[in-house]
């Protein structure tokens, strides 16, 4: 598809995001392990949450949507129904990660399958911490596909490898099953939206003051619930980058979840000098929200680090769009998690940003940027490589460059936001109205 190219008059106006895709996810797994029917208002309809939709359909939850709006008939804990194929998880890597969890722990078997991508992602990250609980969890040289023999579970108290709220998350939902209370211990914090979606249905887990240690107890009696979710961050961070790095831009995000364990790219912005006000602060169901406003500024370059990328891990491709727009070498390291998302991330933005003429470097786990006002094309035909956050990232980049580019592969960007276009385009066209 071509991209629309630089307008000078920059991007104005006030925009909605979809609901959040962590949120989502959980919400329908939840509301199936409930007892009592679930209402989610401002689910997101887009790929990755409906395969999470149509496996929990797989496995005997009646669930109906009617655009963003889902109700879920809630068969308990252990209510589940053994799936008579199965369960395609699409693109899905939290679905997978999480309903791993949950299956562990169930009176029958399942298998999981995906799509390329997502049999490329690892899976031994999951099954390593399970096996501990007693789960009998098979892969296929440690990916998918990935059988799972549902087992009774012990308890766990579990050091984290990695910084990965899927894999705590899937340990929770197994914890859920145990026999035990169970601990797990993270070394940084990540989102903590299972935590509080369980305890807004009725269990009973704590975290410690210093947001480390996940205390789970076992066997909670789940209720269903009536949920709005908010905005979905991550993809509130694509206009909030484009109103960043494009001249004479002024725009007003409305429903924001600000979960602290997910605006770091809101901190970095602020060290680089952008413009973002956080407005209307409220509460969603046990998620802080705000509206957001972004002006145009003049960056600075920026220096991350490890204890930098849990809460910004979904956004890094735009920090590497907002260091390019900067003056100055910013640097990205200690982010080696990019490797493994829907894409090498670190291999599909160098490669994609250096098309555009961006001095980027490939480091093992980040990358240099030295960044500057006037970018000169080196190949007008991107590629989202598949991966929708790339491909997004790469349209963003194309307002900042007055030469025609297209983008191939972009059908990926309906993995979490289908109507993405339509949403720039609101804010690209409030100007001239
Ligand atoms: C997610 C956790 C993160 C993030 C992903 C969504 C979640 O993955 O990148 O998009 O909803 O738990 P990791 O847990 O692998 O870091």
């Amino acid at each position: 598809m071509k991209l629309k190219s630089f307008s000078k008059n920059g991007l104005h106006g006030q925009i909605s995001v979809p609901g959040d895709k962590s949120i989502s996810h959980r919400g329908l797994i939840l509301g199936a392990i409930s007892d009592g029917t679930t209402q989610l208002h401002h689910f997101l309809a887009a790929d990755d949450c409906l395969s999470t939709l149509n496996a929990l359909k797989d496995l005997g939850v009646p669930i109906t949507r009617k655009n963003d709006f889902l109700t879920i008939e809630g068969q308990g804990l252990t209510g589940l129904k053994r799936p008579t194929k199965s369960l395609d998880m699409g693109n899905a890597g939290t679905a997978t990660r999480l309903l791993a969890g949950l299956l562990a722990g169930q009176s029958f078997n399942s298998t999981l399958i995906g799509d390329s991508s997502l049999s490329k992602r690892p899976m031994g990250r999951v099954q390593t911490p399970l096996q501990q609980m007693g789960a009998k969890i098979e892969l296929t040289d440690g990916h998918l596909p990935m059988t799972i023999t549902g087992q009774k579970l012990h308890s766990i108290d579990y050091q984290m490898t990695v910084a990965s709220a899927q894999v705590k998350s899937a340990l929770i939902f197994a914890a859920l099953q145990a026999d035990e209370k169970s601990t797990i211990k993270e070394f940084l914090p990540t989102r903590d939206h299972t935590e509080r979606l369980l305890n807004k249905f009725g269990a009973n887990i704590t975290t410690s003051d210093d947001g480390y240690t996940i205390t789970v107890e076992p066997h909670p009696h789940l209720v269903g619930q009536d949920l709005t979710i908010p905005g979905d961050m991550s993809s509130a961070a694509f206009f909030i980058t484009a109103a960043s790095i494009i001249p004479n831009s002024k725009i007003t995000i409305l429903n924001v979840g600000i979960n602290p364990t997910r605006t770091g790219l809101l901190k970095i912005l602020e060290k680089m000098g952008g413009k973002v006000k956080i407005i209307n602060r409220s509460q969603s169901d046990g998620e802080p929200t705000a509206d957001l406003e972004i002006e145009s500024a003049q960056l600075k370059p920026i220096k991350i680090t490890s204890k930098d990328i849990p809460d910004v891990i979904d956004e890094l491709p735009l920090v590497a769009l907002l260091a390019a727009a900067a003056n100055g070498v910013s640097e990205v390291t200690g982010a080696l998690e990019l490797r493994v998302k829907e894409t090498d991330r670190i291999s599909t933005i160098v490669t994609e940003l250096q098309k555009l003429g961006i001095k980027i470097t490939e480091l093992t786990d980040g990358f240099i940027i030295d960044g500057r006002d006037d970018w000169q094309i080196q190949d007008s035909k991107l590629d989202s490589h598949g991966d929708h956050r790339i491909g997004m990232m790469l349209a963003i980049a194309a307002l900042r460059v007055k030469e025609p580019l297209t983008l191939e592969n972009e059908d990926a960007i309906s993995i979490s936001y289908p109507q993405f276009f339509d949403d720039l385009k609101e804010i690209e066209d409030a100007d001239s109205n």
